[in-house]
């Protein structure tokens, strides 16, 4: 089949090599001409384990090729960025994407959106737009639930939902992600696969702010949370999240917005939103507590990782965002490490100067690298501040872990 896949982000671009490998003819487009300069010359324009090997095999058969112009396709897969915009999904993206394809459209046509987006976006947006082409547009949404770092694997094990605006284009759907999914493949409408989706991410994000709040209160009774939660999970029925310094990534601080932006009933969704979000400004009260009790003067915090989970060079609405902007309101200096990610919104430095210039060090990110972090002799740390419950206890230096009010 040909299929043109728009958006060679984290989710299109292992999408268009598991379907190139599966032996379908695929073109890759995007607005970004230095992305697909990158892959033109078959280099992945971002870690992901397997990428970059499958994406030099594809690019060899000749079955993947990529541009900046549409091409068209029996086949056109949607995998562009839905962001949250006042709490609302923008579609700006997937509107532009749809217009772009207009031309290229024929009858019997399958349009799949795999980016997230909000529940009835499809029969009360999409499908009016692509009703205005006056042809039989098959259209299925088939949200993605890979996690980043083991993509590629997770695309092809995992279960997924194919939602049709008909019975026919569910089934089509279906029948091409049976070329390269072993999981199940459960078709249904298309209003119920957006809400799966949704559901998915604000089932982990109100289970996280459980988590948080459980945080809160334990450092306010006087126990560790991380101990408390481990024992709570023996409970047969009963597993808890873990806390941490706030929610990053590109859905689950997002997608459940969009219940919140489309719903009243959503009160319970917002308030964990809010909980997760005020995580960053408790973990820098903490901090200046610290900083207070060992009596530093104009500290230099060492921030060791800003990617929004371990081992990824992910790094997009990362918590450490939020925190670095506290920093800067507390006017604090600060020197950022993160082994993984290349570019960030403040200067990166190597983690030798954390550990020879910081006076102390906040982990945000629990990268493999910090649990075997070894501190130089002279080295001028007063004190660590882990938010991820992964520092050792065995430095000179006082180690404080949050939700931990056990070693404050
Ligand atoms: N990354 C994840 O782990 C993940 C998981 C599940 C779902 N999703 C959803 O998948 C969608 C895509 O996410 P992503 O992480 O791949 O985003 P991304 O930012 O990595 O990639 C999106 C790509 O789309 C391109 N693009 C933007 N507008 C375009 C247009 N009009 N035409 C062509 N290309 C365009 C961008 O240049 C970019 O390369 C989002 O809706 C996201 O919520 C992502």
């Amino acid at each position: 089949m040909n299929i043109t896949i728009i958006g060679l982000g984290y989710i299109g671009l292992p999408t268009a090599c598991l379907l190139a490998q599966a032996g379908h003819t695929v073109y890759g487009y995007d607005v970004d001409a230095k992305k697909i300069a990158s892959l033109q010359q078959g280099k992945a324009p971002f870690e992901e384990r397997g990428i970059q090997t499958l994406l030099q095999d594809v690019h060899k058969q000749g079955s993947f090729t990529v541009g900046t112009t549409l091409k068209k396709g029996d086949v056109f897969l949607i995998a562009v960025p839905t962001p949250d915009i006042n709490h609302k999904a923008d579609l700006k993206f997937v509107f532009q994407a749809i217009d772009a394809i207009t031309p290229l459209l024929e009858d019997g046509t399958l349009v799949i959106i795999e980016s997230t987006i909000a529940p009835r976006a499809s029969v009360d947006e999409i499908l009016p737009r692509l009703a205005t082409v006056g042809k039989n547009i098959l259209l299925a949404h088939c949200p993605e639930r890979a996690i980043p770092g083991n993509t590629l694997e997770e695309m092809v094990k995992n279960d997924r939902i194919v939602g049709g605006a008909t019975q026919e284009a569910a089934k089509r759907t279906a029948e091409l992600y049976a070329s390269f999914v072993r999981g199940n493949i459960y078709q249904t409408d298309i209003t119920t696969a957006e809400c799966c989706k949704v559901m998915e991410n604000t089932f982990r994000d109100v289970n996280i702010a459980l988590a948080n709040e459980f945080c809160k209160i334990s450092e306010e009774v006087g126990i560790n949370v991380w101990e408390a939660i481990t024992l709570a999970n023996k409970h047969p029925r009963v597993h808890i999240h873990q806390p941490g310094p706030g929610v990053g990534g590109h859905c689950i601080p997002v997608d459940p917005w969009f219940f919140v932006g489309i719903s009243k009933q959503a009160e319970l969704i917002h308030t964990a939103r809010n909980v997760n979000d005020g995580m960053p400004a408790y973990v820098v009260k903490n901090l200046m507590q610290y900083v207070r009790k060992h009596k530093i003067k104009n500290p230099v915090i060492g921030i060791l990782g800003v990617s929004y989970k371990k081992n990824v060079d992910d790094a997009r609405e990362t918590p450490a965002s939020t925190i670095i902007e506290a920093l800067c309101k507390e006017k604090l200096s600060f020197l950022v490490h993160d082994p993984y990610v290349k570019t960030f919104s403040v200067p990166l430095s190597p983690l030798k100067e954390l550990v020879e210039k910081a006076d102390a060090l906040l982990l945000i990110t629990d990268h493999d690298e910090y649990v075997k972090l070894v501190l130089p002799k002279d080295s001028p740390i007063k004190f660590m501040y882990d938010t991820r419950n992964v520092l050792p206890h065995t430095f000179n230096v006082p180690v404080y872990t949050l939700g931990n009010a056990k070693n404050i």
